[in-house]
Parts: structure tokens; sequence; C-alpha cells
């Protein structure tokens, strides 16, 4: 019999425990209606209230505790709000936000994936009719990069301080995103065969493709890690001679994802230049409400993976049920997918539970609804 799929829930600061709330009642609704051998534990750290209370944001044995789950569900961290509290607990980014980055390197989460789909009912912020077509997967480079925070301060409060800040970028990560960037090209083609849709994109050769990988770099100023990205991804691509190939310069690439991002299917970043995109990308998809991530580590089984949506703690609304958990839920569904190559009912569940959100979106376009009453709509909608 398969093992229960464990999941560590840590619903972090602001918005992040109101979300969080949510999702945790759907997978609920979930496990009750399919029997899943699905099983959670809440986490009170990382956090504002932790560190407050322990002058830590988690305990030094955190990581060793989280490895015995099969996923982590993150809610947010940061400012915990509301803004108008002046004396609320408050932390430097660095430290707030350092135990993500804890988690993405120690659990070697070297893919973050962010999907960004402008799904019916979703606010189209562009008005060009095709932003309906928008369906990209942005795949961030997750552990090196710009990330690697090594470097340092020199002469410090001087007038001749030197802050050094290293980006390190290393064939071993450069190929693995790269070719994990052209195996999920070829799964979305498969996908959008299957549910009877298909794209089709030109190779610089004239031939068409059903799917497409452009890759991002800056190779014109950033030439080291430039050149040896464009290396490694023309010699992987002759792998996927199915899978088309395009390259863009990360400024150029901005341009082009306001001004035809209908033409993106999958982008490889790296993880500042695909931290960027990113945020340009969620509101692409509708805003930060409904975009969705999830930072994987594809290669090792014993590595739980992270699902956490790409907005923040949003101090501005915290604490007033107004946020919405939409990007949240659509990420509690990926994970339910990912962990569903162990356990096929908990994918299936997965799939649910992304049709039953973006059926949800689909029915109340713009209608102003809190973060319960959103969460309550879907259980709803699963339980028929
Ligand atoms: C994100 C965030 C983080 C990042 C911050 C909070 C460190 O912006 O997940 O995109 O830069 O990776
Ligand atoms: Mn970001």
């Amino acid at each position: 019999m398969a093992q229960t799929t464990r999941i560590a829930v840590t619903p972090g600061d602001g918005i992040g425990p109101e979300v969080v709330a949510e999702a945790v009642r759907c997978l609920e609704t979930l496990r009750a209606k399919h029997g899943l051998d699905l099983e959670w534990t809440r986490f009170p750290w990382p956090s504002h209230a932790w560190h407050e209370e322990h002058g830590e944001s988690m305990p030094t044995d955190a990581l060793a505790q989280l490895k015995k789950y099969d996923a982590i569900l993150l809610g947010a961290l940061g400012d915990p709000g509301p803004m108008d509290d002046p004396d609320r607990y408050l932390l430097p980014d660095s430290i707030s936000l350092a135990p993500l980055l804890d988690m993405r390197k120690g659990f070697d989460q070297w893919v973050c994936e962010r999907p960004a789909r402008l799904l019916p009912g979703a606010r189209q912020y562009l008005a060009d009719e095709r932003a309906k077509d928008i369906d990209m997967l942005v795949i961030r480079e997750n552990s090196e990069g710009e990330y690697v925070s090594q470097g340092g301060r020199l002469r410090k409060g001087t007038p001749d301080e030197v802050a050094t800040q290293m980006e390190v970028f290393t064939r071993k990560a450069t190929d693995r995103i790269i070719r994990y960037g052209f195996e999920q090209a070829r799964n979305r083609a498969a996908d959008r065969v299957s549910e009877g849709r298909t794209r089709t994109f030109r190779t610089l050769d004239g031939r068409t493709c059903e799917s497409q990988v452009c890759l991002v770099t800056k190779r014109n100023a950033l030439r080291y890690w430039g050149d040896m990205y464009t290396e490694a991804f023309d010699e992987i691509s002759k792998e996927y001679p199915d899978v088309a190939t395009h390259h863009e310069l990360v400024d150029a690439a901005c341009m082009k994802f306001v001004q035809s991002p209908w033409a993106f299917d999958v982008v490889v970043a790296s993880n500042l230049q695909g931290d960027i995109l990113t945020d340009l990308a969620a509101v692409l998809s509708g805003g930060m409400g409904v975009a969705p991530s999830c930072n994987l580590n594809p290669t090792d089984p014993d590595m739980p993976s992270m699902f956490e949506p790409t907005h923040g703690s949003a101090p501005d609304i915290a604490g007033q049920g107004l946020a919405d958990p939409t990007a949240m839920l659509f990420t509690a569904a990926r994970m339910l997918e990912w962990l569903g190559r162990k356990d096929p009912a908990i994918a299936a569940a997965g799939k649910e539970l992304f049709d039953a959100v973006a059926a949800d979106l689909a029915e109340n376009s713009g209608s102003r609804r809190g973060t319960h009453e959103i969460g309550s709509a879907i259980c709803e909608r699963l339980s028929r």
C-alpha cells in the first residue's frame, strides 16, 4: 500500500494564514470525498509572530523537521500588517524572507514554475483581445545565479565603501533547468492535444512545432553566463527537434510580454530575471490574486518541494478577510498534482481542485467577494 502523503502547512504572515485556511478547507473536502491518504501538520513558523516570541523566524532544526514531509504549503512571508498599526512587529525583509530562500536552497528546489494563463473570468489588463490566448509557463532557475548570497561590504559606512554581490552560474544547474524547460514544453503540447487545443510556433528554418522554449538572458551585457546558457540551450535543443526554440534579451522580453505575450509558451530564465518577469507575467494572467507558484526538486524524492503563491503577505489588506485565495488554491492544486506522482488519487484531486477554482473564477468574474466566501463557494463546488 502506498504510504500516507504528508504536507507541512506553514501559513506565515499577513494574508498567508487567511488564504492557507481556505486551501486547508479544500484539502479537507477532497480528502473526505475521495478518502485520500493525505495528512497535514500546521507549523506556526516561519513567521513574524514566532520571531517576536523566540528571536528567530524558525527553529534551528526547522529544515530537519520539514524534511520529513512530502511537500510544504506556504502562505506568505513578510510585513504582517495591518499597515495602520504603527506598533506591529516588523523585521527587515532580508530577515523575514530568509526562510523562503533557506528552504529553496536547503531542499535544492531548483525549479520555480510559474504558469501565467489568462483564464476566463480573470482580470484582463491588456486591451488587445489576443490577451485571452495568454498561456505561458515561466521556469525560473531557483538554486543559484544572482541569488547565491555571496559577497560583502568593505569599509562599511565610509565614503570608500564597496559592496560586492556575486552571481554564480554552473553548467550543471544550467543544463538541468534548460532540459526541464524542454520537457515541460513537450508535456504542455501533449496536454493541449489531449484537450483538443493546438498552438503552432515557427522555427527559424521555417518548420512549425506544437511547442516552444524561449531562453531569456542578458548575453549582450552579461556575456559569461549568457554565452554558457546559449551554448547549453543550443546543445540540448538538438534532443528536442519537435520543440521550437527562441531567445530574448530580458529587456526585450519585458517589452514583448506586454506587446505580444500570447506568442510565448515555455520561458526559461535565471533566478533574478525570472523573479522580475514573473511579477509581470502574474499581471498578464489576471494579477497576484490568481498567480500560482511552486518550488520543485524534481530529482531527489527525499526532498520536499514547496508550494507558495507568487504574492506576498499583502499587509495593506491583511486581517480583513479581503485577500483573494485563488492563487493559493491554484498553488494547492499544483501541489496535489505533484504529490500525485506517487498516488494517482491525489493527482486526480489536484485536477479536480484546479477545475473547481477555474470554474469559480469564470462564474464570478469581477464580483467582490471575501476570502472565506470564495473558499466556501469552491468547497461547495467540490462537494457536489
Ligand atoms: C518571490 C519573491 C522572493 C524572491 C523574495 C521574497 C525573496 O519575490 O518568490 O518571487 O525574490 O524570490
Ligand atoms: Mn518575486
